[in-house]
């Protein structure tokens, strides 16, 4: 799992690479590298660690050439450390690639390439690829590509260049994402188009199979074994966007406080009037009339919004709501129905796990419906319908605005779907939508508690377990809550359904245990109560977030933050706000890498 990158053209070769990488280390960051061929010779450097060590590296090299690749890795096979880190060459250092993927057989090929002599440095499944080429390599580069590409099991996009060919990268994919930027007198590839945007935005989306072969002046496509092929040109109507800190210490804290006005933009782009309308939608009101079951599938954080969301679609729309993790869902055998809509929830729009239920659904002849916040992304690409999410880049690993800004696209499809499918009226749908509006205020009064929650943060940041209860629509919130503090403090958290306190965790409970209690006023508010006391009785600490004005609950919480006293339905929107802020605090002072957490990568695309 990991980000590539390749370019040949009059440009700094370096500047290039590396302004690629660091667009792409939203795949993987713990070690990058790059190769380069200048004169005829291969050169290539890696390091382990972050984009910024490799910058540091080459600021004492001398990197030339019009012909490079480069990489940056999160590690499957091998520990992040240089001989691991991409390009991985051959024996004699002539041949160089970059691979993102799996190669599932590498164990038999290598094993078979061994007894045949050839020395393997790393522990990668990818050094397989670069041997093999080197193996099959006599006169023509392509040929020994496209005779490796045969002997290769598994999922790969990756590129090649080499001393015996030096003026063109070949690129070549299957299973894994991989385009091509077309450009005046230079060319690019990549995994994706966020990192060639400022560069081109005229792309070529490469199918499982394709092999570009990319030089400077033109690039010529064709299919494993066969003829020459043409391809379509895309162009590529958005800008390049670039985050920056904007003042802030961290991305993470930046796009924390970045809500509100995520919320009203999305409320401005989708509400006209009385109107509620999704741009690019690409699926039709028939369909989603039609509808009689959802089933929603995604990861991490994306996962807890689908969770929400089945209260809300149940509730409101009246549509039956499965929701799946998305690496579970291929192992049931699931009953299709005719009208059943497959709704994939993905940030990135590239998690693999998502995008392989996605391609499973189609195959099986579903509708798939998807909520994708980075625009050209694959499940984007792939999918039937498509709502933008609309939250902007985000920078920070541990998902924030564009979780909230997914349960306010998901509260207006709710919305949306209800009045086409009339199971609430436009007076009520005019309601909840006036309630709506008022959630940038409300997230703008719970920042205002910052300095509060840092100090909740300094008195438990030692603690090595958290406990994160809630009911209802806030018990996906407890979910989301914990997710947010182990992710980014390695601190040891757990999510659960209050009511299944007594069914197990309520064993850990004692007086060092820190248990954040969501207990908004809401329907499951006196459950919640018991709830609590029970931590009490068992000397816990209780962190509670409460609606402003509920003075019975102070008794029962040893710290409180408030939210404001909002509509049920709206709860799940705020809650998980003062959680962000916690675990990020607590995470500063652990001080830990908030934007770039060990072991983690903002896209996982590997399944
Ligand atoms: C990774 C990220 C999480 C994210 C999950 C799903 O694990 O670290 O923050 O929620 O992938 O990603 P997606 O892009 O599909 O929403």
């Amino acid at each position: 799992m990991c980000g590539i990158v390749g370019y040949v053209g009059d440009r700094n070769l370096e500047s290039v690479l590396l302004v690629g990488l660091e667009r792409l280390s939203y795949r993987g960051y713990d070690s990058s590298g790059i190769a380069a061929i200048s004169e005829g010779e291969l050169s290539y450097w890696k390091t382990p660690g972050k984009i910024r060590e490799l910058e540091k590296l080459l600021q004492n090299m001398n990197v030339q050439g019009r012909v490079g690749i480069g990489h940056t890795r999160w590690s499957t096979h091998g520990e992040p450390n240089e001989v691991n880190a991409h390009p991985q060459v051959n024996t004699v250092k002539k041949v160089a690639i970059v691979h993102n993927g799996i190669i599932e057989n590498y164990q038999a090929l290598k094993l078979k390439l061994i007894a045949e002599g050839y020395i393997f440095r790393s522990q990668t499944d990818s050094e397989v690829i670069v041997h093999l080429i080197s193996r099959y390599l006599q006169d023509s580069l392509l040929e020994a590509v496209e005779r490796t590409m045969l002997d290769l099991e598994g999922t790969y996009a990756f590129a090649v260049i080499a001393e015996s060919d030096p003026e063109r990268i070949i690129a070549c994919k299957k299973g894994s994402p991989l385009i091509v930027g077309l450009g005046k007198n230079e060319n690019f590839i990549s995994s994706d188009i966020n990192a060639i945007i400022p560069h081109t935005k005229e792309i070529v989306y490469m199918d499982d199979l394709d092999i570009a072969i990319v030089a400077q002046d033109k690039v010529t496509f064709k299919k494993l074994g066969g003829a020459v092929i043409e391809k379509t040109v895309h162009q590529i109507a958005w800008d390049a966007t670039s985050a920056d800190k904007n003042g802030f210490e961290h991305y993470m804290l930046k796009e924390i406080f970045e809500q509100p006005a995520v919320v009203r933009n999305i409320i401005s782009a989708s509400v006209k009037g009385d109107l509620i309308q999704f741009d690019g939608l690409r699926m039709g009101n028939e369909d989603l009339i039609r509808t009689t079951r959802f089933i929603i599938q995604a990861c991490g954080t994306s996962w807890h919004a689908g969770l929400v969301a089945k209260y809300m679609i149940e509730r409101y729309a009246r549509v039956l709501t499965e929701v799946d993790i998305s690496s579970e869902f291929r192992y049931r055998q699931m009953i299709s129905g005719v009208n059943d809509i497959v709704v994939a929830i993905s940030q990135s729009g590239e998690t693999a796990d998502t995008l392989a239920c996605i391609r499973e659904a189609k195959s099986k002849f579903f509708k798939v419906l998807s909520f994708v916040n980075v625009r050209g992304s694959t499940i984007d690409r792939e999918s039937d319908g498509v709502i933008n999410t609309n939250s902007g880049p985000e920078v920070g690993v541990a998902s924030t605005k564009n979780y909230v800004a997914q349960l306010v696209n998901l509260y207006l499809f709710t919305l949306y779907i209800s009045q086409l499918k009339w199971t609430l009226s436009q007076a009520e749908v005019q309601t909840m939508l006036m309630e709506l509006k008022k959630v940038p205020d409300y997230i703008e009064r719970i920042l205002e508690q910052k300095e509060q929650i840092q100090a909740i943060a300094e008195k438990y940041y030692k603690k090595r377990e958290f406990l994160f209860i809630g009911r209802g629509m806030n018990y996906p919130s407890a979910l989301e809550g914990a997710l947010k503090l182990k992710e980014i403090s390695y601190i040891h958290a757990t999510g659960y359904a209050a009511g299944e306190l007594k069914h197990g965790p309520i064993a850990l409970i004692d007086d060092q245990l820190p248990v954040v209690c969501i207990a908004p006023k809401c329907s499951t508010y006196d459950k919640m109560m018991s709830n609590i006391q029970e931590v009490r009785a068992r000397k816990g600490k209780t962190i509670v977030i409460a609606t402003e004005g509920d003075t019975d609950i102070e008794e029962f919480a040893d710290d409180i933050i408030r939210i404001p006293d909002a509509s049920e339905d709206l709860t799940a929107i705020l809650t998980v706000v003062p959680m962000q802020l916690l675990a990020y605090y607590i995470a500063v002072r652990l001080e830990c890498d908030v934007d770039q957490p060990r072991n983690l990568a903002k896209s996982v695309t590997v399944e």
